[in-house]
């Protein structure tokens, strides 16, 4: 049995009022007793994160990370920064940081390995654009990002990191993928898993992200294969992310 797991990515939002509101509504609100919890929030925020998170059973982790350990790296944060500050998690391979900022499949798979190598767990986002799926290659790009990081860390790796499956087509859209569309590919991508361990495979955790909501979130999450949420839009609405926690608990 995989305990779901719920991840708040807030992005590039917030105030620091703000993030002490939803911090609070988060607080007052999310059972983890049957259900992983998570906030990536803005580097900035981190340190309030680790004064009003302690001990609430909540982890918190960033967006983004650097793969080096410190150096000449301008405007950067390594991972060994995170954890001081408590991070337990961090995003990689977001489709914003591919796109917008143009990091390959290979950075992502430096930074997922620079990630369980100082002892942090990566939620590895992998998804194909809507021109991918119209030309039927989902699989194929998704298999092809995973075995960039599998080369990279391993089975080993694979025990230890998230999968977060983001078609980029449903991010920030509102159109979210069917139940049936998303099982489809988390089970695919479970069997892509399986051919290089069956353990791992069937241990490993594979959320869905895309206009995750608390509505949409207990048709999802009772798919066999989808073990929990990334949630960015509805993450920043304490009511929604509560409902969608409270569905994975379920
Ligand atoms: P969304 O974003 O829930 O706003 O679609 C999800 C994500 O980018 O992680």
């Amino acid at each position: 049995m995989r305990t779901p797991f719920i991840a708040a990515n807030w992005k590039m939002n917030g105030t620091r009022a703000e993030v002490a509101d939803m911090v609070a509504g988060f607080k007052q609100g999310i059972d983890t007793k049957n259900c992983q919890v998570a906030v990536f929030a803005p580097y900035v925020f981190l340190p309030q994160l680790e004064s009003s998170l302690a001990d609430s059973g909540i982890a918190w982790g960033a967006q983004n990370s650097h793969m080096e350990a410190s150096g000449a790296f301008t405007g950067e944060i390594s991972l060994g920064m995170l954890k001081e500050f408590g991070c337990t998690h961090v995003l990689t391979g977001h489709s914003e940081r591919r796109t917008l900022f143009g990091e390959t499949d290979d950075v992502v798979a430096a930074k997922t390995k620079a990630a369980l190598d100082t002892g942090v767990t990566p939620v590895l986002c992998i998804g194909e654009t809507l021109e991918e799926r119209e030309q039927g290659i989902t699989g194929d790009v998704c298999r092809r990002q995973l075995k960039a990081v599998l080369d990279a860390v391993g089975v080993d790796g694979f025990r230890k990191l998230v999968v977060a499956y983001e078609p980029v087509w449903a991010i920030g859209t509102g159109k979210t993928a069917s139940p049936e569309q998303a099982q489809d590919v988390h089970a695919d991508l479970r069997q892509y898993l399986a051919e290089a361990d069956a353990g791992m495979a069937a241990a490993v955790q594979i959320v869905y992200g895309g206009s995750m909501k608390a509505a949409n979130a207990p048709d999802l999450l009772s798919q066999r294969d989808i073990d929990g949420g990334l949630v960015g839009g509805a993450s920043l609405k304490v009511d929604e992310f509560v409902g969608i926690c409270e569905a994975a608990s379920r």
